[in-house]
């Protein structure tokens, strides 16, 4: 990993839920990047891979919401919006929201959450910032808001290719001395030990997919 990225990685950030209404239909997405901007008005930005079907469908309506996930928030949050994409799946049907405002706001042991209005966008290559207007906000509960560092070192979670702070696999990781471990090739989870040793059935607890979808780190 180069100095610039293993330094880049000590910067914080939390784990949030991107909402928004593909016509009738919610959707959205998982980020890291949720920054207040300034106090009053109240204001947002977020950092959007233009890939991702979520961005699409802000550009579209101009709306979102964001959700705070918590240490308690269940992983199928993260494996659904995080590791699928709103073109091909249905990400909602399986997670609890409730409508503020017009739009989904993550229910799912979230600390809180409120809805956007966008602003402004500014390209920045791979992503957009989009710069919004906070407009109303729910409350939530007083669980710790699950940050990044939570989510990769209890949770064990990689970061997916669209998001801002992924480097690729080879290059973020040099092999680790003795110890046997298995990377998830799908959302880079670490399975500490040999994966042949869990069940047939074992499944990867943030992606979802076989374990012959491990590689020996
Ligand atoms: C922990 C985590 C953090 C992420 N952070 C971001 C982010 O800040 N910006 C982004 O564009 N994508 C981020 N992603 C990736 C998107 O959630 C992912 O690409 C998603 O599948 C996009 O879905 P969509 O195509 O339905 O929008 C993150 C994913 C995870 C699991």
């Amino acid at each position: 990993m180069s100095l610039i990225s293993s330094t880049m990685r000590k910067l914080s950030y939390g784990v949030y839920s991107i909402l928004a209404m593909d016509g009738q239909r919610p959707t959205g997405c998982i980020v890291n990047t949720v920054f207040q901007i300034t106090s009053q008005p109240a204001m947002v930005a977020i950092s959007m891979n233009k890939d991702n079907y979520t961005y699409e469908v802000i550009k579209n309506s101009g709306r979102f919401s964001v959700s705070i996930l918590s240490e308690e928030s269940p992983r199928k949050v993260i494996t659904n919006l995080g590791f699928t994409s709103g073109r091909d799946h249905d990400k909602l049907t399986e997670l609890n929201y409730t409508m503020v405002d017009g739009l989904p706001v993550l229910e799912e042991n979230c600390c809180g959450g409120f809805t956007c209005d966008v602003v402004s966008m500014t390209d920045a290559g791979t992503h957009m910032i989009i710069l919004a207007a906070v407009k109303e906000a729910t409350e939530g509960n007083s669980l710790p808001p699950m940050t990044y560092r939570y989510y990769h070192e209890v949770i064990k979670g990689g970061a997916p290719k669209n998001a801002p702070t992924y480097v690729p696999e080879e290059a973020e990781k040099p092999a680790e001395k003795e110890e046997v471990k298995y990377v998830c090739s799908i959302c880079g989870y670490v399975h500490e030990g040999d994966i042949a040793d869990e069940p047939e059935d074992y499944k990867c607890p943030i992606c979802g997919v076989p374990k012959s979808m491990f590689n020996k780190a």
